[in-house]
């Protein structure tokens, strides 16, 4: 069982980069809400050395606020309490936190007491951290020493090296703190003593033994897509069940170019892994004949494909697991915005993939306890391609959202050549990796052009391409005018049927990512 560390999370937007944090330094853990009953039980039935108590947006000077629950103490092993939490912490030992008129947001310089255990190795005492506070500690707790303050003389940490409970005001889990990983590393490695198990090696051979242990001799089956999720899943299951994994790719019309050829060629003949191809193109499109409302869109096309993959998996003799590619932060036991616990945050878009519990089929999901990150480290670790691994998100209805209004075959063919061309040219000219999403959209208008002597009068396609870190805001890209222009005279030039090209230079909000 490996070590691990227990985050309770108080409702901070940034809980999920403290555990990536400790992921990256080679420590398990995992994140509940502070209210959820299932912490302690974590905590009791792991192997877990520590605790880490998030930041959180409510104030602890007001009644009702969220607490520190009793049985977290009774663990008896160190605490980190970061901004909320070291607030929540002096309040529970009796110290004093008040309303301060100074808050302080953003960077923030802050004078460090080498004398205690977590700071006691850091380089330099003067350093810039990253804060977001209103409240603050005016008196620590009795036991507590003040471990840091900021150049407006507020707190910035305390420190009780006997207890083995700290406290920090200031962000570590983000990277505009200076030393914040070596911070978190300090806390989870040497003051609770994890040892730095989590490796994408070994991340795999876990996962590979769980499944086994649940599955045992049984068939499994899994909608292979393409995308970054399912393709590492597929890899995965491969070498933890072999022969007893059948993957369905269904072909809908609506992929990016050559991609079934591509996804067939990677999984069953490079990787002799059993993939049943199913072409469903005419079944999408016929689907789809003269509707041109996007959520009409979604919902006819997440149906059919539910109706092909079914039919197809009770072709298969002993189906008894389907394997789905969720991941950690779909299933994160999160306070949300100090709601008060417990919630379950679910993806709140609509997947191709949400396939229906009536199939009779037990889920495994190897991929629920990891990160993006780390599902990418491991796609790697088993020899899946850079390209396909680091691949931007494509949405489950694929071009059919991408078409605006009603969806065509003749439509799709030339997206998919300008999508493409877009595509290959951002990796070509080393930009794919520095955009989060990048993709053509086909505008069923048509623009006057000349080319040659000739009048044209033909379609318009738009590029977009921006940058994110959660796809919940993002900016536009800002491509190079070079890179933009020699991308529109390739697409208007090889691709009859196209006149015009333009660039997408809304964010969301107030824009979405996909236009439909
Ligand atoms: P929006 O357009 O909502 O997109 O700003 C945010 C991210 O979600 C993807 N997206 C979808 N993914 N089914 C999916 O699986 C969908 O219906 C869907 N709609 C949008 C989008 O590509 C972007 O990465």
């Amino acid at each position: 069982m490996d070590d691990a560390v227990l985050i309770l999370d108080f409702g901070s937007q940034y809980t999920q980069l403290i555990a990536r944090r400790l992921r990256e330094a080679g420590v398990y853990c995992e994140i509940f809400g502070w209210a959820s009953d299932k912490a302690v039980d974590f905590a009791q039935k792991s192997a877990t050395k520590g605790i880490i108590l998030s930041g959180g947006p409510e104030s602890v000077t007001q009644k009702d606020a969220p607490h520190i629950p009793a049985a977290i103490f009774d663990l008896d092993k160190p605490i980190l309490g970061i901004c909320y939490g070291m607030q929540a912490l002096t309040q529970h030992f009796g110290g004093a936190v008040e309303k301060g008129t100074t808050r302080e947001f953003g960077h923030a310089n802050i004078v460090i007491d080498h004398g205690n255990e977590l700071f006691s190795q850091l380089p330099e005492e003067n350093f810039s951290v990253w804060m977001s506070h209103g409240d603050h500690v005016t008196t620590p707790a009795e036991g507590f020493s003040i471990a840091a303050k900021s150049h407006n003389g507020l707190v910035a940490a305390i420190a009780d090296d006997v207890r083995k409970i700290y406290g920090l005001q200031f962000h570590p889990e983000v990277t505009h703190s200076a030393f914040g990983q070596d911070i978190l590393g300090r806390f989870v490695l040497d003051i609770c003593q994890c040892a730095a198990t989590w490796t994408p090696a070994h991340i795999i051979e876990t996962a590979i033994e769980n499944t086994r242990l649940q599955v045992g001799n049984k068939r499994v089956i899994l909608g292979l897509s393409g995308g970054v999720d399912s393709s590492v899943l597929a890899a995965l299951l491969d070498k933890a069940v072999g022969g007893n994994l059948t993957c369905i790719f269904v072909d809908t019309g609506l992929l990016r170019l050559n991609e079934g050829d591509l996804v067939m060629e990677m999984f069953a003949e490079h990787m002799g892994i059993n993939v049943i191809r199913v072409n469903a193109e005419e079944k999408f499109l016929s689907a789809l004949k003269g509707v041109d409302d996007p959520e009409d869109k979604r919902k006819i096309i997440g149906r059919c494909f539910i109706e092909i993959f079914e039919e197809e998996a009770g072709k298969i003799e002993n189906a008894a697991f389907l394997a789905q590619g969720t991941i950690y932060p779909d299933v994160i036991e999160s306070a949300g915005a100090g709601t008060g616990g417990g919630a379950h945050v679910i993806k709140s878009h609509h997947n191709v993939g949400g396939l229906p519990a009536e199939m009779g089929l037990d889920l495994v999901e190897p991929l629920r306890l990891l990160f993006k990150d780390e599902v990418r480290k491991i796609g790697t670790e088993l020899g899946l391609p850079h390209d396909m691994v680091y691949r931007h998100p494509f949405p489950g209805p694929g071009l059919g959202v991408r078409i605006l209004g009603e969806v065509k075959k003749d439509y799709a063919d030339l997206l998919r050549r300008a999508d493409d061309i877009f595509i290959s040219e951002l990796r070509a000219h080393d930009l794919y990796d520095k955009t989060s999403q990048a993709f053509a959209v086909f505008l069923p208008v048509k623009s006057v052009g000349v080319m040659g002597d000739g009048r044209a009068y033909d379609y318009v396609i738009a590029l977009r391409a921006v940058e994110t870190i959660d796809f919940m805001t993002a900016k536009w890209a800002h491509l190079p005018y070079d890179f933009l222009d020699h991308v529109s005279r390739r697409i208007v030039g090889e691709i009859r049927g196209t006149s015009r090209v333009v660039y997408d230079i809304s964010g969301k909000p107030p824009a979405t990512i996909e236009w439909e």
